[in-house]
């Protein structure tokens, strides 16, 4: 039964026309948009015409008549938009990975004077691997330096820190950090920041530029929705345009691709951060994708995503304690992103129990069940849903089977 509560706030929600854009599965709550996002309706008819008349029937001529040479310049535009980055900053290619690689290289060029990068232990261990294999790369006696929390940051950034690499909201716990002041401190100390957006791109309103971020990039598969392995995108400020060569340097990224010269001549703006040949299927999931956030008002999203979190935090406070369910994100609005986990025994087994009832979220191990809450597709009578469902599934021990225990490639 859903409260008067929550069906008053459904009714007052000026985002819920938007779940009709995307295809959800019925007898599904769906908490899993911060690791794939949900498909919005129109993606379907976009890559289908895509497949059938752009590359079916205008084959090679599509690279111009469809303009697919630009879409990494397009799409960058559309989700420089979403993350308070100016036209001509953003743009998409690769992997989130491939693109810290890129960026971390360029930010070390950049402050070639010192050897560390500082970073968290409890970051993204692809963020973690990546700056540990770019160090090597370089061979100059540059290292990755690791803090334990977010407190000590500012202790770590001394006169050898060439760059701080830090995830805007931490992808296990939610933590939120406070870009602006961070990046702030940093600069006062001589230090670039990069900013891994994954958690919060689509999620909340970012503002890089306020925030004179350095350098960003995130996962176009999130909360954007471009679909599985969707092309990710990278920031870079203007500031910084022109002035290092990534080394990464294919020939997206020459100021000429087509004269086919023989020598390397980096592209002077964003381009130069492209490498190969753009993939040009899930380059247009992804910006039809994108098209969907034209009419969104992203302070209404974040008021929305905070209440949803708030109404869950709630509801499974009356019987956390109870079940040993410990919250590991901040009870405070202003310091988390848009997703709630908790830290429990058995949490694997007990979030597969929830996907058999059709309760999408979850694991990350060792002990992590994780809630995502996309404000675009979820309504508050789906979070109270999932609030009883999780307690049905407690109170009657039936997470404690042996299929519930059998563990996927991925959790
Ligand atoms: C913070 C963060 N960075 C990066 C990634 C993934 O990077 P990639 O798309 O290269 O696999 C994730 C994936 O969940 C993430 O949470």
């Amino acid at each position: 039964m859903t409260s008067t509560k929550a069906i008053l706030a459904d009714q007052s929600d000026p985002l819920r026309s938007f779940r009709d854009r995307f295809e959800l599965p019925d007898n599904v709550i769906y908490l899993d948009g911060n690791s794939l996002g949900a498909l919005p309706k129109t993606v379907r008819q976009r890559v289908a015409k895509t497949i059938s008349e752009e590359w079916g029937e205008q084959l090679i001529r599509s690279w111009n008549t469809a303009d697919w040479v630009h879409l990494p310049q397009r799409v960058g535009n559309k989700i420089a938009g979403l993350i308070g980055a100016p036209a001509g900053t953003v743009v998409a290619a690769d992997s989130t990975s491939i693109n810290l690689f890129k960026v971390l290289s360029a930010a070390l060029g950049l402050n070639a004077g010192r050897s560390k990068i500082v970073s968290e232990r409890e970051n993204f261990p692809t963020d973690l691997y990546i700056a540990e294999g770019v160090a090597k790369q370089i061979g100059k006696g540059h290292r990755l330096v690791l803090v334990d929390k977010p407190a000590d940051i500012a202790d770590a950034l001394d006169d050898d820190v060439a760059v701080l690499m830090l995830t805007h909201v931490n992808y296990r716990t939610g933590y939120r950090h406070d870009m602006a002041a961070i990046t702030q401190a940093a600069h006062d100390k001589g230090v670039l920041v990069v900013w891994d957006l994954a958690h919060s791109a689509g999620a909340m309103p970012v503002d890089l530029t306020s925030a004179n971020a350095d350098f960003a990039i995130g996962c176009g598969y999130k909360y954007l929705n471009g679909g599985p392995g969707a092309p990710a995108f990278l920031y870079v400020n203007p500031a910084h345009q022109g002035e290092f060569n990534q080394p990464l340097s294919g020939w997206f990224g020459h100021r000429a691709p087509f004269n086919f010269e023989t020598v390397y001549a980096p592209s002077r703006n964003i381009e130069q951060y492209l490498c190969g040949t753009p993939q040009v299927l899930g380059m247009i999931a992804l910006d039809e994708a994108l098209s969907v956030w034209n009419d969104v008002d992203m302070e209404a999203l974040r008021m929305k995503s905070t209440a949803l979190c708030d109404t869950f935090i709630e509801g499974v406070e009356e019987f956390a304690a109870e079940y040993h369910l410990k919250l590991v994100t901040p009870r405070d609005a202003d310091k988390r992103g848009s997703q709630v986990s908790y830290s429990c025994e058995n949490g694997y087994a007990i979030m597969q129990a929830l996907i058999a009832r059709g309760v999408i979220g979850d694991f990350r191990a060792p002990d992590i069940i994780r809630f995502g809450f996309t404000p675009l597709y979820l309504s508050f009578a789906d979070v109270e849903n999932a609030v009883s469902i999780l307690k049905e599934v407690l109170v009657t021990r039936s997470w404690d089977a042996h299929e519930y225990r059998v563990l996927g490639a991925v959790t």
